[in-house]
């Protein structure tokens, strides 16, 4: 491990040379590794507490990601017609398997929370993934025909989407939460307490 004593000397002939200098240079890596660690616990942490309501903004997916591939490849010939579309999307994990296992047309992620769109662009930046991060109300946004649209969202929102037309010739995926008096085309278990994976072909 020849970094970490490279490190220390570092440290310890600026420490001994020029004390401010030292100084500059424990503040910048500390306050980095704290500023990264906060960012990083934040993300993690995933519940977002604002005045009167909690917002979970991102879950765990990976129990999630083999049923996912399954319905992919279960329902769709081939993806590269097709948008990839993921609504209330948080940091865009599901939307990052879809674009790492197949072609898309295009993919997109909307989510209406600012900060969970900064982190996912920023985290894109060294990914490179072709996805477009839309910050948005999911209710001013068009979802393009001819998507798969992942939703992990709640039933009142789904069925509003749903009244409003939003999943025109969609194949939609919905985690937990199926509409209310519409039969799912398909049911995956998945572990833990989400339980379902609802699929909806609305494709003509
Ligand atoms: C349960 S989280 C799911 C996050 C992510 N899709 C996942 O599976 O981990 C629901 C997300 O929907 C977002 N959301 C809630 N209402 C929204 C709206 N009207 N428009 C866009 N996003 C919304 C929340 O900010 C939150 O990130």
């Amino acid at each position: 491990m020849v970094p970490v004593p490279l490190f220390y000397r570092v440290l310890e002939h600026a420490y001994t040379t020029d004390r401010s200098m030292a100084a500059f240079l424990y503040l910048g890596i500390f306050g980095t590794l704290a500023l990264g660690m906060a960012l990083f616990a934040f993300q993690q942490l995933s519940v977002i507490a604002r005045n009167d309501r909690v917002v979970l903004v991102s879950s765990q997916v990976g129990h999630v990601e083999k049923p996912f591939l399954k319905v992919i490849k279960k329902y769709l010939a081939s993806t590269d017609d097709m948008n990839f579309v993921e609504i209330g999307a948080g940091y865009a994990k599901i939307t990052r398997i879809a674009a790492t296992s197949f072609q898309w047309k295009s993919i997109i992620a909307v989510e209406l929370d600012f900060f969970a769109v900064f982190v996912s662009r920023l985290k894109n930046r060294w990914k490179k993934l072709p996805i477009t991060f839309i910050k948005s109300d999911i209710f001013d946004y068009a979802i393009p025909t001819k998507s798969v649209v992942y939703s992990y969202m709640s039933v009142p929102v789904m069925n509003r989407l749903l009244e409003n037309n939003a999943f025109e010739n969609c194949l939609v995926l919905s985690l937990t939460f199926a509409f209310d008096g519409v039969e799912p085309t398909d049911e995956y278990q998945v572990k833990g307490f989400q339980k379902r994976l609802y699929v909806y072909d609305f494709r003509k």
